[in-house]
């Protein structure tokens, strides 16, 4: 019998529950708890980390779980490799649902950069308006950068006090590109700091910066270890058929 582990905490991952809960596969959602008030989900939810590996690994023997689905966001790499080790050790088939990365075109003035790090360095030093697009957990070294005017978004407001001055908008999205365009020419935007995500989620603003003519540093996804991988829901649940009527 089929039991999947849907490793979510994305929209990708809330369509492939509906088509499985659809499809009535047995499966359990896990989010990473990072969100205060997650989307409901049409499957049993689980919340916060399993213990890395190990705890991982037990969670799945100690469940009964025959598929695991990494549809973590693409950036969510410390979770992606922890499946890949505990899939390994328990032998469990794993299949990761990521989206394409997007591609820069020849009208597009981007700086790709390979981490937060990378990004900080790369902004520049007489004082801009800059839209900081990443997770919170990722924004503290731009602390040493403290001439630019930050904007932020997060989907819930921070818990503590941010270690430099900026403005927090608090929304959950979704994200259009007139909104975007609005927001950016209300804040006098001059450069946009984003990850590169794929997907069309996240992709308005840099469609609006585009047509802005704005500089968007994109930090590059995180290398992760070799695993199997489509794009969309649709292979996912071929996926499991197969697998399913095979019997693996
Ligand atoms: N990174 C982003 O920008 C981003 C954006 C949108 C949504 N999200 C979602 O937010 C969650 C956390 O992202 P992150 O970047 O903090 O991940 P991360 O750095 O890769 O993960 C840190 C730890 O959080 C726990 N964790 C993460 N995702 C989990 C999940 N789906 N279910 C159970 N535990 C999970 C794991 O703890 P243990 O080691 O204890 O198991 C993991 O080792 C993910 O579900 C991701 O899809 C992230």
């Amino acid at each position: 019998m089929t039991r999947a582990l849907i490793l979510g905490g994305t929209s990708d991952a809330s369509q492939l529950a509906a088509e499985i809960a659809r499809a009535r596969i047995d499966a359990v959602y896990s989010y990473g708890g990072r969100t205060r008030v997650p989307a409901d989900q049409p499957l049993p939810i689980r919340i916060g980390g399993f213990g890395g590996v190990s705890g991982l690994a037990d969670y799945i023997r100690q469940e009964g779980i025959t598929h695991v689905i990494d549809a973590t966001h693409p950036f969510a790499a410390e979770m992606s490799r922890n499946a890949v080790q505990a899939c390994a050790e328990t032998g469990t088939p794993l299949m990761a649902l990521e989206r394409a990365a997007w591609a820069r075109a020849d009208v597009d003035n981007w700086i790709e950069v390979g981490d937060v790090n990378a990004a900080v360095a790369a902004l520049p030093e007489a004082s801009a308006n800059v839209f900081l697009a990443i997770g919170r957990q990722h924004i503290a070294p731009f602390a040493v950068k403290p001439q630019h005017a930050y904007t932020l978004r997060f989907v819930d407001p921070p818990e503590a006090p941010l270690s430099f001055a900026a403005d927090v908008i608090v929304s959950r999205g979704p994200f259009t590109l007139d909104g975007e365009l609005e927001m950016m020419r209300a804040r006098g935007i001059t450069w946009i700091v984003a990850r590169n995500s794929g997907g069309v989620g996240a992709r308005a603003k840099i469609d609006a910066a585009r047509m802005l003519g704005l500089p968007v540093i994109m930090i590059s996804r995180p290398a992760l270890p070799e695993r199997q991988r489509v794009e969309s829901v649709a292979q996912i649940m071929q996926w499991l058929g197969h697998s399913t009527r095979l019997g693996a």
